[in-house]
């Protein structure tokens, strides 16, 4: 969804705008624009419907050289998708830009008084209501940041603000509910703004996530380039802060082609870590907390991918632990006046931290007085803050928008948890037995890794088929979702997850010789499975099958068989057989030529209901 970047600094600050917005690209978007002062003391503004590189071929023969910049990736909302009504927002006369992210829920309203006021409105947006009250502020007197204040209390709804003043080069920026971030390099006397820390990588030194209602100030020529303030004024310390390497850039994709392929691969030595993080490491507070908290009940949603997790940890939490589980997603959730107890524990499960109906079916949880438990990727996302506890997954940035080792991590950070609860505790025992465990999957993982190009064979046999049905039964049915899931969204070809069972009441009818179902088939239940599938072949469906290795009868009705070594593996097999699912999809995904780490419609992070 839309995105934001500020700078301030020595190095031209258009480049590192734009830089910083092409690396936000994988959050979806239809335009982009920028706005800066320019050498001659001008506030300057470009903007383009399309991609960002319309705007970087608009600026190319321009010779800019700027010390403060602000830009936007928009996704719209409100009006149609035009250059006029990208961001910045901009009043030439006042020399004030301005992006936004989110919504403001009361535009109407507060245009109307502006209009009122004498205020003209460029634009079809939402967005330009907060321009117009910073310009009805400032004609009513008041210094700029004060005027950003002002006009940001009258703003309903979840939002993020960065105003460029021209004047004395500075950048604010505040949020309420969305998204923020800001960043330092001290050494180089640069400062930064986000939406997203991805933007920051390899500049900023440090970074700092402001709560809600905290005014940023970047400012460049004094002794704190960064300050943070509320909105009376005074100096807030309501942020945290952390220092980041310089080395490690998430931005290269080094030997792969794409992000999503890197990530796929990068999941074996993500799952070596988790022990370590969190029996050694800094996690081990937050699991000991988490293994505390009360949980007559454990309520788990999420959205999308991360549900998916959740419905894996359900089974953990149900057979290893027998506490009664309830996963639902967070659109349902929130709006269902779910039946919650002070004693139950809802647990909810990002990548970002960000998503609207996570965020909101937090909030409803905390009403009613019960803990909240994240598993959680970003560290200072608004879930992060808003938890009582959180277990980070570790999976360092997720950039391919089809959600891969965030999935594995999630996972694997929830039966972590179970096995510790399951435990009584944490200790040297059980360390050793899940690293020995999760050892075992990272390595079946890189054996299945070299076998990346036996897959892309079966993908390049049914890349051009009408339908394609995961099925699954028990642990493997959330596979089966998931692995259609990520066909769809990075392939854009109609893929369900079925349980196994389930297809005979009702699916079937769609089945003949342009369908494909893959099946994923378990040790358990493995007879029962096996009928499943050949229900399917005698309907002339085209088999695929994920299952357990040296068996003939799979050989035999599978038109594609890919054997797999479960032993040893046990509850964590479905993670192992989900690889095959993500580079199924992925080569799929190559041999139709889409745009595999931005897919179409999609974006990485959902910040609107
Ligand atoms: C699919 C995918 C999405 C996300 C979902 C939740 O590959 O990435 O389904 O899993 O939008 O996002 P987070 O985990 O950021 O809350």
């Amino acid at each position: 969804m839309c995105g934001i970047v500020g700078h301030l600094g020595p190095q031209n600050s258009v480049d590192v705008v734009l830089e910083g917005l092409k690396r936000l690209e994988y959050r979806g978007y239809d335009s982009a624009g920028v706005s800066f002062i320019s050498s001659d003391n001008n506030l300057k503004i470009y903007k383009k419907k399309g991609k960002i590189q319309n705007l970087i071929d608009e600026l190319a023969d321009k010779e800019i050289h700027a010390r403060s910049s602000i830009g936007h990736t928009r996704w719209a909302t409100h009006g149609g998708v035009t250059d006029n009504n990208a961001h910045p927002h901009v009043c030439e006369d006042m020399g004030i830009a301005m992006v936004h992210n989110g919504i403001i829920e009361n535009a109407g309203e507060l245009r109307e008084f502006l209009i009122g006021e004498g205020v003209k409105f460029k634009s079809e947006t939402d967005s330009e209501t907060f321009l117009g009250l910073l310009i009805y502020n400032v004609k009513q007197g008041k210094e700029i940041k004060e005027a950003v204040i002002e006009s940001f209390k009258k703003i309903e709804g979840f939002s993020a603000f960065v105003v460029l003043n021209k004047e004395t080069s500075e950048i604010f920026s505040i949020k309420n509910g969305a998204p923020l971030v800001c960043g330092m390099n001290e050494v180089n006397s640069e400062v930064l703004v986000s939406s997203d820390p991805y933007a920051l990588a390899g500049i900023a030194n440090k970074i700092y996530f402001p709560e809600d209602q905290v005014l940023c100030h970047l400012s460049a020529g004094n002794a704190n380039l960064l300050n943070f303030y509320e909105l009376d004024g005074s100096k807030s310390t309501r942020y945290i802060s952390k220092s980041q390497s310089m080395d490690h850039n998430p931005a290269e994709k080094g030997e792969f082609e794409h992000f999503m392929l890197k990530e796929i691969y990068e999941q074996p030595e993500l799952i070596r870590s988790l022990t370590q993080f969190y029996f050694q490491g800094e996690g081990k507070e937050s699991l000991e907390q988490a293994v505390d908290l009360p949980r007559t009940n454990l309520h788990v949603t999420a959205c999308g991918t991360a549900y998916y997790a959740g419905l894996v940890i359900k089974d953990f939490f149900e057979q290893i632990n027998r506490i009664p589980c309830r996963p639902e997603v967070a659109s349902e959730f929130r709006y269902r006046d779910p039946i919650l107890n002070k004693d139950d524990l809802a647990l909810f499960i990002s990548q970002s931290g960000e998503t609207a109906d996570t965020l909101a079916a937090q909030e409803l949880c905390k009403k009613t007085g019960m803990k909240t438990l994240s598993i959680v990727n970003t560290e200072g996302s608004t879930l992060f803050r808003d938890c009582n506890v959180n277990l980070l997954i570790r999976a360092g940035m997720e950039i391919g928008v089809a959600s891969t080792k965030a999935f594995t991590q999630q996972v694997l950070t929830g039966r972590t948890l179970s096995a510790v609860i399951a435990n009584g505790g944490m200790d040297d025992n059980l360390k050793n037995s899940l690293a020995t465990k999760y050892s075992l999957l990272a390595e079946r993982i890189e054996e299945l890794l070299e076998r990346s190009d036996e897959i892309r064979t079966v993908a390049g046999e049914i890349y051009r088929k009408q339908g394609f049905f995961y099925t699954g039964r028990g642990v493997y049915f959330p596979i089966a979702l998931e692995g259609a899931l990520k066909l769809k969204e990075i392939a854009y070809v109609h893929a369900e997850g079925y349980a196994a069972g389930e297809l005979k009441h009702g699916p079937i009818a769609l089945i003949d010789e342009e369908k494909v179902n893959v099946a994923l088939v378990g040790p358990e239940l493995y007879e029962k499975t096996v009928s499943n599938i050949q229900e399917i072949k005698a309907r002339k469906g085209i088999i695929v099958v994920v299952g357990p290795q040296g068996k003939k009868d799979l050989e035999e009705i599978a038109d594609y068989y890919i054997p797999i070594n479960f032993d040893g593996l046990e509850e964590l097999s479905p993670l192992y057989i989900n690889v095959v699912n993500q580079l199924l999809a992925y080569h799929i995904a190559k041999f139709l030529g889409t745009d595999i780490d931005k897919p179409r419609n999609l974006a990485k992070s959902v910040t609107v209901e």
